[in-house]
């Protein structure tokens, strides 16, 4: 177990590429800051074109995490900063994906696509061109024209990481993406995700609580946990890329997750009710 290095620590690093994503001695509480506090002295550095993934029980601050780093709330002390500059709102350079894509069920899949673009309807043919590259991208240009009540949940979530896509963000949120989906369409989305994390060389910051899930697409799995969360664990996966099922298997995967149920273990006391380790 190594605790997460500074961003202070790592910027001083001679010759080191500065890391992508830096937070530094983050504390957030709702209310202004009057409430309790959900995260406190949380500090994580994410290196360009790396795959961390958050892991942590539920209710452990992992969404909140996700939502001050994407800009939709501002922290109460600290800071975090996306290519040296602090983020104070939402910005086309993060592209986002949370457990449920909010489509708008009037709009088609490739409208849907274009909400980021602003109205669809004003969408230029250039845009419109983009859409469907990257709904060809997840395997959904059969579907463009299709509404949102014609998908499974697997294509609307796929039609949520052809959204996320558009503004081609330097770095990608995904809060839980697959958590709702049946566990064949969970693994099939994770390994797209993977190819398309490896051609777009971005850097991606993934929340889920399945054990497996993180040690499938992760470089590094960081672990929030008490209250106030804080980052109490950071674990490297020198898995060889592509991942495929067949990682799944692997005696290397199976330590790797193995080490982190006992750490879930120690940390509640009581791991099987705190965090499913059920299949991704
Ligand atoms: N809008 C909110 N107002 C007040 N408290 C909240 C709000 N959203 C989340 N919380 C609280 O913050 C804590 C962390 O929540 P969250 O970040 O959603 O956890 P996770 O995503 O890890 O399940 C929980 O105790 C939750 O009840
Ligand atoms: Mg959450």
């Amino acid at each position: 177990m190594t605790s997460a290095p500074s961003g202070a620590a790592l910027a001083a690093a001679p010759g080191a590429a500065p890391p992508r994503l830096v937070i530094s001695d983050l504390a957030f509480g709702y209310g202004g800051g009057k409430g309790e506090a959900v995260l406190q002295d949380l500090s994580l550095s994410v290196e360009d074109g790396a795959f961390v993934a958050v892991l942590g029980p539920s209710g452990s601050g992992k969404s909140t995490l996700l939502r001050l780093v994407s800009g939709l709330a501002a922290p109460t002390s600290g800071s975090i900063a996306l290519d040296g500059t602090p983020i104070t709102g939402p910005r086309s350079d993060i592209g986002m994906v949370f457990q449920k894509p909010t489509l708008l069920p009037w709009r088609t899949v490739r409208d849907n696509v274009l909400l980021p673009a602003g109205f669809a309807r004003a969408a230029g043919p250039k845009a419109r061109a983009e859409a469907d590259r990257l709904l060809a991208l997840v395997g959904l240009s059969k579907a463009a024209g299709a509404y949102p009540f014609q998908l499974s949940g697997g294509m609307a979530q796929r039609v949520g990481i052809a959204r996320m896509l558009l503004h081609d963000p330097t770095l990608l949120i995904l809060d839980e993406p697959f958590a709702a989906l049946d566990a064949m369409t969970r693994e099939d989305l994770s390994l797209e995700l993977q190819s398309i994390w490896m051609r777009g060389r971005k850097t991606a910051l993934f929340v889920t609580h399945s054990i497996p899930e993180a040690v499938m697409l992760a470089d590094r799995v960081v672990v929030l946990a008490g209250r106030p969360a804080r980052v109490v664990a950071d674990i490297p996966v020198p898995l060889p890329r592509p991942r495929t099922i067949e990682t799944l298997t692997s005696a290397d995967f199976n330590t790797i997750a193995y080490d982190l149920r006992q750490m879930f273990r120690d940390i509640a006391g009581h791991a099987g009710a705190a965090i499913p380790g059920g299949p991704a």
